[in-house]
């Protein structure tokens, strides 16, 4: 894994402590201004390879209505977000023992009328999925315009969280959550911290 200092803003003792209690933490302002205006600027350029994240092989799924496109090397500003969380991997694995190996990640488009119904990333450990991120990278974003993250956490109580720019949602991935319906075109990238353990692998 490469490694990229954490930004210095990240309050790493309350992600630990939140995701310890809660199973869920956030980090606003993640990324100087300049770093997120880079990663519009290259999701904006590419939002025409984005493909429906509910069909996979032909098989239709309407569980979620968003466009994904997978983060590889030719996305660099992007891949400078995976390396900070491999970063945070490390920190994680050195906290709660996780052995997170590799981190996945894709951009995710949600245009006015689209959602993501309750689901879990890693449903009953049956994949390497151990913590589930979302940055959020439109520029602007108001209240009622939906598209909020709802999620259960580890006792129970239900959150909703606004996809406020800038903005990093780290949780466990066998929790329970959902993206309301957006009124808005909603920018993220969703990213997966795995341990490369699993049989399933998908
Ligand atoms: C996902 C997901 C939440 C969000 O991509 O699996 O649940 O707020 N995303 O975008
Ligand atoms: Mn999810």
């Amino acid at each position: 894994m490469q490694l990229t200092a954490l930004p210095t803003s990240w309050n790493i003792d309350q992600i630990l402590d939140d995701l310890n209690k809660l199973g869920f933490a956030l980090v606003d302002n993640a990324y100087p201004l300049e770093y997120v205006h880079d990663l519009v600027r290259e999701c904006g350029l590419h939002l025409e390879e984005f493909r429906a994240a509910g069909i996979q092989n032909g098989v239709v799924s309407h569980i979620r209505s968003d466009h994904i496109l997978w983060i590889d090397d030719q996305l660099p500003v992007a891949q400078r977000h995976i390396n900070t969380l491999q970063s945070l991997s490390q920190v994680l694995n050195q906290a709660f023992f996780l052995g997170i190996k590799e981190v996945e990640a894709h951009f995710a488009c949600y245009n006015a009328g689209e959602f993501y119904a309750l689901h879990r990333d890693n449903p009953q450990q049956k994949n390497d999925r151990m913590i589930s991120t979302v940055f959020y990278l439109h520029e602007h974003w108001q209240q009622d315009w939906g598209g909020q993250l709802h999620l259960q956490d580890k006792n129970g109580k239900w959150h909703t969280i606004q996809p406020q720019p800038n903005r990093l949602a780290i949780f466990l991935s066998d929790i329970l959550h959902e993206v309301l319906l957006s009124k808005q075109q909603r920018l993220s990238i969703t990213a997966w911290l795995r341990s490369g353990n699993s049989i399933w692998n998908n």
